[in-house]
């Protein structure tokens, strides 16, 4: 019965040292937007983007860019400055221009136009990565797997 007793509080003492809640964790500042989560948001239509046009399919692909538009938007918005660089500007610049090819290939419904389009904004991502000192963070269409669970074809 001892026995038993001591095995019982043995256990409880390891539950309770289990239990004991994970020390804090740091909470991320509210102050400064986090640009890179809103990049990865931007990564992510971007990709979609890039399989609708591979699949061809135009309404599809005209979903995304306006998507990915209101991103740029968003982040203009939210973060138009990130450690003294004029991101907001550079987005005006270099990103929003590099949308009209990609517009226009919707409107016309031309797979090869589209992918075309993919191409240009795909480059505007790396030059703004190079301009901003992260040229090592590289875009690519990424259309050789859909990693999604969700169909692009028409
Ligand atoms: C203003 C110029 C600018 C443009 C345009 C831009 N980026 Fe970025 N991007 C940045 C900067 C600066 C960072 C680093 C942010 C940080 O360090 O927090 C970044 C970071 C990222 C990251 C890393 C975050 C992650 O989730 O892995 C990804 C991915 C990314 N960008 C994707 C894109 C894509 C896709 C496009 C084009 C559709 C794009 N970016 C266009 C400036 C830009």
């Amino acid at each position: 019965m001892k026995k038993f007793i001591l095995m019982i509080l043995a256990m409880t003492g390891l539950t309770l040292v289990f239990s004991q809640p994970s020390p804090l964790q740091p909470i991320p500042s509210d102050d400064a937007p986090e640009l890179a989560l809103l990049m990865g948001d931007l990564q992510r239509l971007t990709h979609k983007l890039a399989l609708s046009a591979e699949a061809g399919n135009a309404e599809l692909a005209a979903f995304y860019l306006h998507e990915s538009q209101e991103q740029l938007r968003k982040i203009q918005t939210e973060a138009p400055e990130y450690e003294n660089l004029p991101v907001a500007l550079l987005i005006d610049r270099l990103a929003h221009p590099a949308y009209e090819p990609m517009q226009s290939a919707v409107t016309a419904k031309d797979a090869k136009l589209m992918r075309e389009g993919v191409q240009a904004i795909v480059q505007a991502c790396n030059a703004c990565h190079t301009a901003t000192q992260h040229a090592f963070i590289r875009i690519t269409p990424g259309t050789e797997v859909n990693p999604f669970n969700q169909s692009f074809q028409p």
